[in-house]
């Protein structure tokens, strides 16, 4: 391999780039490397498509990064020839900007180089003004790649792993594991009940990983009947049923070589179960009404929050593709089993309301973080989201008070605030104890009674009181 040093950049240029050259021809190395180094690049000369493979490598520690802008190669070249080496390139290194080297005789190669991903062709003999011209445009486009995949990875940091919040030991094994899969095509499962993040889980590891960038397809299997689910997964022929004016692309296909994120896949029928295992056993599917199997490279992300193996153990699901789907179980905690991560997520989600509603919000006063820890949250992450959203709302200070989170109180308990009752049962503080909790002990008759339609013996019910006490205690506050 022959090497060619840094140079300096030639007066009043300030753009210098790296380019990587391949040519088995020395003396056509040396005269691009004196064109494009008089014009200030950095070049870096191979013998050979190996040898510039090896070098776009050892420049980068892991693809698609490489400190390489551009590279020019011959397409005839004794090893791994040029068309050999653009199909790696457009593989691992999919920003990087590809020139052939062509003569006159070998326009048609040139041709079915720019159709395999070359961006365009110099020709030999080389004229200086026009292989600078050309580098140059190569070289902005390569630019314009890089700066378009960081967007895309800007755009995509909502949906990745900044976004998932929760420092329970639970929680960073799930981390560990979306890190261990992301890389993978391997089938996931997701597992947990509802609101406890499965979605998230899913969008983390499509964009954390190589298909961060290709489409990220969800479905949600209980929405839809049968038949159309069927369509909308596989797409179907014209004419495979009434209403089928054309055929019709499925999800499946407009996912390829991305993700299909396949939500309470505990709800599948026996039909959809079976055409799920054919795509997870070999990759293929068939369209509604078609006769043709056909491929797509999907990675499948399915969710539930049903235990799959119990149905399996009770003859509602198949087994076989249980297993299929079981490759790569993650299991998320409910929350309640998490309590600590309350106060970081409750403060995570009043940030972002904040920020939405435009408020001044400070967090959470000391009583609020008590009743959002005591709190079971049957609804997990859901719930406690919606109710730091709720509280948002309402709250007319710096900080959320228990105040704007006594909803979260259950109906029959007291409330830690006397606040949240009804004004006119507000306590005064100047009434000694006995008359204010006989106020109170009112209110919560009079609630009860209220709720029971006047029905005596519910309401005692909902108080927990025999019959005969709340009558009793009924009597006591008509004198
Ligand atoms: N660890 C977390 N950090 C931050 N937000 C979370 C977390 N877990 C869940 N959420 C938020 O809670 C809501 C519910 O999450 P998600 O939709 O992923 O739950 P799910 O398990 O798919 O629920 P379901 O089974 O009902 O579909 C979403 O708005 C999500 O952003
Ligand atoms: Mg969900």
């Amino acid at each position: 391999m022959a090497r060619y040093g840094p140079c300096h950049p030639r007066k009043g240029r300030i753009l210098s780039s790296h380019i990587l050259i391949a040519d088995d021809d020395p003396a056509v190395l040396a005269l691009l490397e004196t064109i494009l180094k008089e014009a200030g690049h950095t070049v870096t000369g191979c013998l050979s498509g190996h040898a510039a493979l090896g070098e776009l490598r050892s420049s980068s520690n892991q693809p698609p990064a490489t400190s390489y802008q551009l590279l020019l190669t011959d397409l005839k070249m004794p090893d791994l020839d040029g068309f050999a080496l653009l199909e790696q390139v457009r593989r691992d290194y999919p920003d990087l900007p590809v020139l052939v080297i062509t003569s006159s005789q070998s326009v048609p190669d040139a041709v079915r180089a720019l159709k395999q991903g070359a961006l365009d062709y110099v020709q030999k003999p080389f004229e200086a003004q026009g292989l600078l011209a050309t580098v140059d445009s190569a070289l902005e486009v390569g630019r314009l790649r890089r700066e378009s995949r960081l967007l895309a990875a800007e755009l995509a940091k909502p949906y990745g792993f900044d976004n998932i919040v929760g420092d329970d030991p639970a929680m960073k094994q799930v981390y560990s594991l979306i890190r261990d899969v992301a890389s993978a095509n391997t089938t996931v499962l997701v597992e947990g009940e509802s609101g406890t993040g499965k979605e998230l889980v899913a969008q983390a590891i499509h964009y954390a990983g190589p298909r961060g960038r290709k489409p990220l397809v969800k479905v949600n299997c209980v929405t839809l009947s049968e038949t159309l689910l069927e369509s909308e997964l596989f797409g179907h022929e014209k004419g495979a049923f009434t209403g089928a004016i054309a055929s019709k692309r499925g999800l499946f296909e407009i996912a390829a070589d991305g993700t299909l994120f396949l939500d309470e896949i505990g709800e599948l029928t026996p039909s959809t179960q079976a055409k799920l295992l054919q795509f997870l056993q070999d990759g293929t599917f068939r369209r509604v009404g078609g006769v043709h199997d056909l491929r797509v490279d999907v990675r499948i992300i399915a969710a539930t929050n049903r235990n799959l193996k119990e149905m399996v153990d009770q003859s509602r699901y198949r087994e076989d593709l249980y297993y299929r789907l079981h490759v790569f179980p993650i299991s998320l905690p409910p929350l309640r089993d998490r309590k600590g991560d309350v106060p970081r997520l409750a403060r995570h989600f009043l940030g972002r309301f904040a920020a939405e509603m435009g408020k001044q919000l400070r967090g959470f006063t000391p009583g609020a973080l008590r009743l959002l820890e005591t709190h079971d949250w049957p609804g997990n992450v859901r719930e406690l989201e919606n109710a730091v959203e709720r509280a948002a709302v309402l709250c007319k200070s710096a900080q959320v008070s228990e105040t704007e989170l006594a909803f979260l109180l259950p109906p029959t308990q007291p409330p830690a605030n006397w606040s949240v009752m009804d004004h006119s049962v507000t306590p005064n503080d100047t009434l000694p104890l006995s008359q204010r909790v006989e106020t109170f002990e009112a209110e919560l008759i009079r609630q009860a009674l209220q709720a029971s339609s006047g029905n005596h013996t519910q309401a005692a019910k909902i108080l927990g009181l025999k019959r005969t006490t709340l009558l009793a205690k009924m009597k006591k506050l008509a004198e």
